[in-house]
C-alpha cells in the first residue's frame, strides 16, 4: 500500500503495565513518522515532582493540595536525543529517575488523583490536535481520545509481564527480586483497574492484542497492518 493514500490519524495504545506498550508504540511511531507520547512517563514525572517536593510521606500518603498547587507551574516535555526519547520535567532530563522502583511504587497513587488526571489529560489532548500521533497509556482510547481512529488494547498474564520487567530492571543494575516486581505489577493492575477516576478498561471499539507468544517483529508487523487499515479508511 502506498503511504500517499494514508491520512494522518490518532493511534491509542492502552493496556496493563509492562506489556511492552511503550516499546511497540515507539517502534510504530518511528516507522510511520508519527510523534510518540508516553503518558505513563507524564504520570511518573508528576510522581517524581511530588517526591522531590517532599509531598509523599513514608506511608505513601500524598499532600494533594500542595501537589495540585505545584502542577500548573511544572512543565513536562519530551526531547528526542541520540539516547532516544527523553522525558523532561521543568527542562531537566528525568528519564532514568522516573523508571526507578521508588517512582513505580508511588505512581499509581498519583495517577488516581482526579485533579492530576484532569491536568495531564488536557496536556495530552494538545499533542493530538495535529493528529499523526501514537499515544500509549491506560485511558487514551476511553478518555483522552475516545474518537481515535485506531485503538489497541494490550494484555498478557501478570507473570509474563513481571518476568520482562524483572529482566529490564536487573539489566539496569537495579537491586530487586522477581517476587517484588510481580507484587508491584499486580498492585498496579489492581489500582489501575479499580480507581474511581478513568480506570483502565478496554474501549468497546479497541482491537485486542495478547502478545505473550509474539516476537517483537511479529508484533510490529501486526501493528503496521492495523495502522494501514485504519489510516486508509474513509
Ligand atoms: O505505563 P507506565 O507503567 O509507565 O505507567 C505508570 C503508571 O501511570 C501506571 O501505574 C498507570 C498510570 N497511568 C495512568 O493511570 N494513565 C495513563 N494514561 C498512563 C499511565
Amino acid at each position: 500500500m502506498s503511504s500517499k493514500s494514508l491520512k494522518p490519524i490518532i493511534i491509542a495504545i492502552d493496556g496493563y503495565s509492562s506489556t511492552g506498550k511503550s516499546t511497540m508504540a515507539k517502534a510504530l511511531a518511528l516507522k510511520i513518522g508519527y510523534r510518540y507520547v508516553d503518558t505513563g512517563a507524564m504520570y511518573r514525572a508528576v510522581t517524581l515532582l511530588a517526591m522531590s517536593l517532599g509531598l509523599i510521606d513514608s506511608d505513601g500518603r500524598v499532600n494533594e493540595p500542595k501537589l495540585i498547587e505545584a502542577l500548573p507551574g511544572a512543565t513536562i516535555d519530551f526531547a528526542v536525543t541520540s539516547a532516544g526519547q527523553r522525558t523532561l520535567l521543568n527542562g531537566n532530563d528525568v528519564e532514568d529517575r522516573i523508571r526507578t522502583m521508588e517512582v513505580s511504587a508511588n505512581v499509581s497513587t498519583i495517577a488516581a488523583i482526579a485533579a492530576v488526571r484532569r491536568d495531564l489529560v488536557e496536556r495530552q489532548r494538545v499533542y493530538g490536535e495535529q493528529k499523526g500521533i501514537v499515544m500509549d497509556g491506560r485511558d487514551i482510547g476511553t478518555t483522552v481520545f475516545p474518537n481515535a481512529e485506531l485503538k489497541i488494547f494490550v494484555s498478557a498474564p501478570a507473570r509474563v509481564r513481571a518476568e520482562r520487567r524483572f529482566k529490564e530492571l536487573t539489566a539496569k543494575g537495579e537491586q530487586t527480586t522477581f517476587d517484588e516486581v510481580l507484587a508491584n505489577v499486580e498492585h498496579r493492575d489492581h489500582i489501575d483497574t479499580t480507581r474511581a477516576e478513568s480506570p483502565l478498561r478496554r474501549a468497546a471499539d479497541a482491537i485486542d492484542l495478547d502478545n505473550s507468544n509474539m516476537t517483537i517483529d511479529e508484533q510490529n508487523a501486526w501493528l503496521i497492518e492495523q495502522y494501514e487499515k485504519a489510516a486508509s479508511r474513509d
